[in-house]
């Protein structure tokens, strides 16, 4: 066989690097979705081959009970979660749970959330001081909680934060965006003028299911975030917006918002992302991963593309008048 028609034959590599970690794929398992990965490792046989990197459940510097229940409804195409960070607080989580992750064959980034700046830098640094964590996630996006969006909702708040978990934390900051913002590149321009190595776009949408027969809305927080394939189109055009953005200073953007299947990670990845959260879709399938990865390879090869880096950002808009 000619060297030619070895590499025609070969497998498309999935193989990505983002932030100094290597990764078998670009799927992320997505905050809040994945746990702290032991509890699902217990009740199914986890295969990591096809997860980059798993984000754990976002941690605050003190315990949180969260919202009252219900916590999640399921609507047509996703699902409405208003879980309200409820944690038991980053110490607590730094000795019970993260000597857990080294039995786990992949890359783990740690998910922070906070009311105050205070609160975010000192739960970064004590997250990123832990060996198993290669970088932090900011959520500045959290919709379930009062002040979760304050940080993702004004480039000054944004810029302050960040600024100042990059100057304590010694290990990469992703800045978690909330979508749905007209305002979303500005925010985003400033996550990355403040010194913000990644972004994630996005998170869950505002929403709210009503109980008709009690006339009460369903969810004990009021309002909860809608998640899933739902939300898909309008995260694969915040991905669009915030990759015009993040692609003139060379930032990396992770896709995140109803990614199913292997052609809904294909989408997010021409928008502009190099790699690709998975959230929602666990849910219905704790070996998900695998599924997309299959999908994703398929993509590449009938697009006839060797490595899935090469798709990244080459979507053509078409003309318009
Ligand atoms: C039950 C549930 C809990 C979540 N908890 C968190 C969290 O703790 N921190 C966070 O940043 N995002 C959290 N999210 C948001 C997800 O990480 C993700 O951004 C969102 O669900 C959109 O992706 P998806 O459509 O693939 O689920 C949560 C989502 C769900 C459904």
């Amino acid at each position: 066989m000619t060297p030619e028609q070895n590499d025609t034959n070969a497998e498309p590599s999935l193989e990505t690097e983002l932030l100094g970690m290597k990764m078998r794929t670009p799927l992320i398992m997505a905050s809040g979705t994945f746990g702290y990965a032991f509890e699902i490792a217990r009740v199914a046989d986890l295969d990591f081959s096809h997860i980059g990197a798993v984000i754990l459940k976002s941690v605050t510097l003190e315990p949180r009970q969260g919202n009252p229940p219900p916590r999640v409804a399921e609507t047509p195409a996703g699902m409405l979660n208003s879980v309200g960070l409820q944690n038991p607080g980053v110490d607590y989580v730094i000795r019970h749970y993260l000597g857990m992750l080294e039995n786990f064959d992949t890359n783990f980034i740690a998910s922070v959330a906070g009311h105050t700046v205070h609160e975010y830098v000192e739960c970064s640094v004590k997250m990123a001081s832990h060996e198993s964590i290669r970088a932090v996630e900011l959520n500045m996006s959290c919709p379930n909680v009062r002040d979760g969006r304050r940080f993702a909702s004004d480039p000054a708040g944004a810029a302050a934060l960040i600024r100042a978990v990059k100057e304590r934390c010694p290990k990469p900051i992703i800045a978690k965006l909330a979508p749905g913002t007209e305002d979303v590149g500005e925010i985003a321009g400033a996550c990355i003028d403040a010194g913000a190595d990644a972004l994630s776009a996005g998170n869950t949408y505002v929403g709210m299911v009503i109980d008709t027969r009690r006339r009460r809305p369903l969810l004990g927080g009021n309002t909860g975030g809608l998640s899933g394939p739902a939300i898909r189109p309008l995260a694969v055009h915040n991905v669009c917006l915030v990759h015009q953005v993040a692609s003139q200073k060379n930032i990396p953007v992770i896709g995140c918002g109803g990614v199913m299947t292997g052609n809904d990670a294909a989408e997010m990845m021409l928008a502009g992302a190099c790699a690709v959260q998975v959230g929602t879709a666990v849910f219905t399938n704790v070996h998900i991963a695998a599924d997309i990865s299959a999908g994703l390879r398929k993509y590449l090869v009938a697009q006839k593309e060797n490595e899935v880096s090469a798709i990244v950002g080459t979507l053509q808009q078409n003309e318009t008048s």
